[in-house]
């Protein structure tokens, strides 16, 4: 831990307007400074920095905080990394405190591996440079310019059995360090540089530190493998890196959106033509942590890749677990023959972003369009149906998944309940796998609270945090939907009338919940649903910056998190959005009654439940009598909402 003397003359010494300024230009403007925000892609400066006050904040994104919030927003530092940097830039000395000497021993090792790799790169870089290879003749003819290949620090290992070795020797590092990090392999009495006459390329953390490398050979021969890569070790682990994630991060941020590819040269020839939101998985298949790392930029992924089938493979395992993040996937295949790096090479920029474009497609779009000659084969079509299905009942969000239903309902031409029918059971499905997976294992405590992360929530939280989600995004939208009027008429006889009704969605739902005596369960939902409808009731417009400031932080957080998702998801500019936007816009209705259908049905299905067990105190037929009572009235409900019982 750092020790807290250091934190205090960290925030004593540090000034925010310095350590943005290495970021962002900086204006002096009246009392404040003012720049462009590093955040988005404005053209008019809203970014504003308070010596006095020692903030930030940025009006394009909302963003703002201490010095500390601005490195852990801008360079992605986590709180140490943060005060490490600032240490570091006004020379003052880190004292770690609490540290057990077997750690201190791990760190040292873990700080040796990172400086040595820091020296490979430099020596690397430098054999690059000298002209005792064609190595920087060879990087230059595959299209890369001097900038980019000084940007991504690509170097050299010289041909010799163990030049670098002795390199390293020289600077006095230990042996056991240096096969560590694998660029030395020790072999019974022989050293031998792992590189050696390899392209280097160094693969960065998010915050710029030297993981491990990959190494190209410039001779096309069958012999030798094509890529090499650093071994796995303490700081080098695969399926935890992304190449490019360094010097793409900021892009992927402001443009919303991580492309993926597959290889090193296609990450550097985008990058060569301006494309800068671009990482590698480096030949893996794409991994859980790989897509939480991305998670950390962006929630919107474009797979690239080659036409062929085990590409193609490739992409369908990838979508499922990126849609199981709640991230949003599109896959773009290439034409035959052609890889990104080819492509953008031959294409540049804007032919290749529209392409791109042009030829992204969602998830359901792509595995119909995969597997369109089984369609035409009716039991083949089922099974695709299922995949399509499985696929999006991976995904945690509910309204999401509804839209989703929507859209392969139209594109195949089957009716919606059906689909909603098979998502239902495959959904049991998952939940049963899941729950044998977990009594298997049940003496690992952490892969049970792992998997209870995972789906922490029963089936009417999520019922309640649509309604939240509707409220806070369309509370004041005004729907039509009709409704049946009961009144007397002339000889006393009662009338059934059916009429339709406008009525804001707030008070829709603020109605149909009393009615029913409803109250939402989960305390903070109950907190955000009271807020809001005194909110909408009182005033004229609802302002989300005011209605968030005064609820507690968690549940601002909650309010945040529902909204910013949503937002991201349906102002990104992908023609997903106009879907999403339109359907909702036209059935938002639909999504209304629905929502509180199924919260009845629940709620009745619970009652049913609970009758069922209670059993002697209440004479058995009035008992049966009020099972029957309300099974009808879940019939009702339940074909309003054209499901089966
Ligand atoms: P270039 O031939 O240099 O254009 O590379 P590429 O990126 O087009 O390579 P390819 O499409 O064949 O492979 C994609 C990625 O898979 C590469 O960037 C490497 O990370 C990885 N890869 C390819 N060949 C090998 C290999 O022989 N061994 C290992 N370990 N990885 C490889
Ligand atoms: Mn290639």
């Amino acid at each position: 831990m750092i020790s807290k003397e250091t934190i205090d003359k960290v925030f004593e010494l540090a000034r925010v307007e310095e350590v943005i300024a290495d970021f962002v230009v900086l204006k002096k403007s009246g009392a404040n400074y003012k720049g462009l925000s590093p955040f988005t892609n404005e053209k008019t400066p809203s970014f504003i920095v308070s010596p006095a006050k020692q903030i930030w904040k940025d009006f394009s994104s909302g963003k703002g905080g201490n010095v500390i919030a601005f490195l852990m927003e801008h360079e992605h530092f986590n709180y140490p990394e943060s005060i490490k940097y600032i240490a570091n830039k006004y020379n003052i000395e880190i004292v770690e405190t609490n540290n057990f000497p077997e750690n201190i021993e791990k760190k040292n090792e873990i700080e040796s591996l990172f400086i040595i790799n820091k020296f490979a790169v430099s020596s690397f870089k430098e054999n690059l440079n000298k002209e005792v290879s064609d190595s920087l003749e060879y990087l230059m003819n595959r299209g890369l310019s001097k900038k980019i290949i000084d940007d991504f620090d690509l170097g050299f290992c010289l041909p010799n059995r163990s030049s670098f070795y002795q390199s390293a020797k020289t600077k006095g590092f230990k042996d056991s360090y240096l096969e560590k990090t694998g660029l030395i392999i020790f072999n019974e009495e022989k050293v031998i540089d792992r590189f050696r006459d390899r392209v280097i390329f160094p693969i960065k953390s998010l915050s710029g530190r030297v993981l491990g490398f990959g190494g190209r050979t410039t001779i096309s021969s069958k012999k030798t493998a094509k890529y090499i890569n650093s071994p796995e070790s303490e700081i080098y682990n695969k399926s935890k890196i992304l190449y490019g994630i360094y010097e793409s991060r900021q892009s992927i941020v402001k443009d919303d959106l991580c492309i993926l590819v597959e290889g090193y040269m296609d990450v550097l020839q985008f990058h060569e033509n301006g494309i800068k939101n671009v990482l590698a998985s480096s030949g893996t298949s794409l991994t859980e942590d790989q897509i939480t790392l991305i998670s950390r930029l962006t929630s919107n992924i474009v797979l690239l890749f080659d036409g062929d089938t085990a590409g193609v493979n490739a992409a369908l395992r990838s979508t499922d677990m990126i849609l199981e993040k709640g991230l949003n996937v599109k896959i773009c295949s290439f034409p035959e023959g052609e890889d990104p790096d080819s492509y953008v090479k031959d294409n540049k920029k804007d032919k290749t972003l529209d392409f791109i474009n042009n030829n992204s497609k969602d998830f359901i779009e792509f595995k119909l369009s995969f597997y369109n000659e089984d369609l035409k084969d009716e039991d083949k079509k089922v099974d695709v149906i299922k995949s399509v299905i499985k696929s999006i009942s991976k995904i945690p969000d509910r309204l999401k998944q509804e839209v989703y239903i929507k859209k392969c309902s139209q594109i195949i031409d089957i009716d919606e309940s059906t689909l909603f029918n098979s998502l239902n059971s495959t959904e049991k499905n998952n939940s049963r796998i899941t729950r044998n997976r977990r009594i298997s294992k049940n003496n690992d405590l952490s892969i049970v609270k792992k998997e209870k992360n995972i789906k922490p929530h029963n089936y009417f939280y999520e019922l309640e945090k649509q309604i939240i989600t509707i409220l806070l995004k369309y509370g004041e939208n005004e729907i039509t939907y009709e409704d049946t009027i009961l009144s007397h008429s002339e000889n006393g006889d009662i009338k059934e009338e059916k009429k339709n009704i406008k009525s804001k969605v707030f008070e829709k739902i603020f109605l149909d919940l009393q009615q029913d005596e409803i109250e939402l369960a989960h305390p903070p939902f109950q907190k955000i649903y009271k807020k809001l409808i005194e909110l909408y009731n009182n005033q004229n417009k609802f302002v989300f910056e005011k209605f968030v400031n005064e609820l507690d932080s968690d549940l601002s957080k909650i309010a945040s998190d529902i909204l910013i998702f949503d937002e991201k998801y349906s102002l990104h500019d992908w023609e997903k959005r106009n879907i999403y936007v339109k359907k909702i816009g036209s059935e938002l209705s639909q999504l209304v009654n629905e929502t509180l259908l199924n919260m009845r049905r629940y709620l009745i299905d619970e009652r049913i439940k609970k009758l069922q067990e209670i059993n002697i105190d209440k004479n058995k037929d009035e008992l049966l009598q009020e099972v029957m009572r309300y099974s009808r009235l879940k019939k009702v409900l339940s074909s309003k909402l054209n499901r089966v019982v």
